[in-house]
């Protein structure tokens, strides 16, 4: 897909997910994120599971992350997951601002790194992480999600990841 032009940063804002975004957010996932799941990751990070970020460009939420949760998790290490950008709004600058704001609160926790997981072969993702500062850790290992779908079926994802860290300022 072409590059679109970039956004103005001040017109993305990047903040904890509502209830309010779900709709806007699960039209911009339209055939990508099910609905389903983006209900899930915001009951979760209601009830603390995880703590969900939206980015919000002319009030329609267009991508989100999330961390905490589990994974491969390191001591003094903030867990970046669930990294998501509509695919009508990837290759402006939405990814890389919602990574920003998650090693922004790492910092504000005075942690000193941040860690996630991404598939072996997704190299869009790869390519940008280590362009932002991100080094992969040791082999792949193994990842397990659950991936559910608006037909209400849900099924259990096993894929190799590798580890990826950044280590801030
Ligand atoms: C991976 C993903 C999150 C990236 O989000 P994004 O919003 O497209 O990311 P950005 O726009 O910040 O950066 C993507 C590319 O666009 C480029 N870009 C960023 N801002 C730009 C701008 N203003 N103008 C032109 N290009 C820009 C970046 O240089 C980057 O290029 P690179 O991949 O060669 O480094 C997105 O593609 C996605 O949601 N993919 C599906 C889900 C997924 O794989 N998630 C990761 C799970 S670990």
């Amino acid at each position: 897909m072409p590059k679109q032009p970039g956004i103005d940063a001040d017109a993305l804002e990047i903040r904890i997910a509502a209830e309010s975004d779900l709709e806007s957010l699960a039209e911009s996932f339209a055939y990508g994120t099910s609905a389903a799941q983006l209900q899930r990751r915001l009951e979760e990070s209601k009830c603390g599971l995880r703590t969900m970020l939206v980015a919000v460009l002319k009030g329609r939420a267009v991508g989100a992350v999330s961390i905490g949760g589990w994974g491969h998790q390191r001591v003094g290490s903030l867990r970046l997951f669930a990294l998501d950008v509509g695919p009508a709004f990837q290759g402006i600058g939405v990814g890389t601002a919602l990574i920003n704001a998650v090693e922004t609160i790492a910092a504000e926790r005075n942690l000193d790194e941040v860690n996630l997981e991404v598939e072996i072969d997704n190299d869009d993702a790869i390519r940008l992480y280590r362009r932002l500062g991100y080094r992969i850790c040791g082999d792949p290992v193994m990842d397990r999600w659950t991936l559910l779908r608006d037909d209400g079926t849900v099924e259990t994802i096993e894929v190799p990841v590798f580890v990826m860290v950044k280590k801030l300022d």
